[in-house]
């Protein structure tokens, strides 16, 4: 069981300052491989949740258990925000953004580093032209791509994505969507996918959580949450984004993407 489960919280309770419970008694698991969709209004603590897993804020009381097959590698599971301008370093180039992970981590010489940028930058479909440049001197996608780049490159088990495209215009969505497809079957990837577009997470998603003022609501397979939800709060949100509960409903693949 410890094996099938990238990431375990149990029982995770999180405040600020001392106040009120952001986040109240919150358990699920990651399974290895999956991509588990996480929803609910705003304020609800989606990026609080995601804060608590990466020990970027503490919490009161419960356990984050991370469980890496591979010691050596990504040892921490990494982010990629929803904000591309506010997360990379506006004052360094592409490069020295990338390269900075493997500097902090150590035992790579200069040749190494190099590499291994530009294999990622051409992972993410990026010339390596794109070492040198700033990150005001790419667009939202590309920047989207780079912080996607740097949040790989120490080949992490578990990437938190918290809403990665909603700051870009639908057709690039998609393809930053389709990227991230591609880079959890390449590099069997356990994704954490935070979003407000619930056609999305029905794409893409194999399970998808429903928080609720900071407490899980209901989990299960995407199609199972979508077809019948148990919980009312679920059916509002479903409602709320317009989304028929039918099967010929969900099955018709929105035509935002466009899935093989
Ligand atoms: N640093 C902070 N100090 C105090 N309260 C905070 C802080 N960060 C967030 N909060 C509060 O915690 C609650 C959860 O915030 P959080 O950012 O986790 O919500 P969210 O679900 O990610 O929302 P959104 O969908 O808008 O991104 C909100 O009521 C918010 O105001
Ligand atoms: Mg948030």
């Amino acid at each position: 069981m410890e094996n099938k489960n990238v990431l375990a919280v149990s029982n995770l309770s999180v405040s600020y300052k001392k106040k009120v419970h952001v986040l109240n008694n919150i358990s699920f698991e990651i399974e290895r491989g999956e991509i588990l969709g996480l929803v609910g209004e705003s304020g609800c603590g989606k990026s609080t949740l995601a804060k608590a897993i990466l020990g970027m804020i503490k919490h009161e009381s419960g356990e984050i258990r991370y469980n890496a097959l591979s010691q050596g590698k990504g040892i921490c599971p990494q982010m990629v925000f929803q904000d591309p301008y506010g997360s990379l370093n506006p004052v360094k180039k592409v490069g020295w953004i990338l390269e900075e992970p493997l500097k902090l981590k150590g035992g790579f010489t200069k040749t190494q580093r190099r590499g291994r940028v530009s294999r990622m930058l051409d992972k993410v479909g990026l010339d390596s032209v794109f070492a040198d440049r700033y990150p005001s001197q790419l667009s939202g996608g590309q920047r989207q791509r780079v912080a996607l780049a740097g949040a790989l490159m120490l080949e992490p088990e578990l990437l938190i994505a918290d809403e990665p495209v909603s700051a870009l215009d639908v057709t690039i969505q998609a393809q930053i969507i389709e990227l991230l497809l591609k880079l959890h079957k390449d590099m069997n990837l356990s994704v954490l996918f935070i979003s407000h577009d619930l056609r999305v997470v029905y794409q893409i998603c194999d399970r998808v959580m429903i928080m609720r003022k900071g407490e899980i609501v209901e989990t299960g397979n995407v199609q199972d949450i979508y077809f019948t939800p148990k919980h009312e709060y679920t059916r509002t949100l479903l409602d709320a984004a317009g989304i028929e509960r039918t099967i010929e409903a969900c099955q018709e693949k929105a035509p935002l993407l466009r899935l093989e």
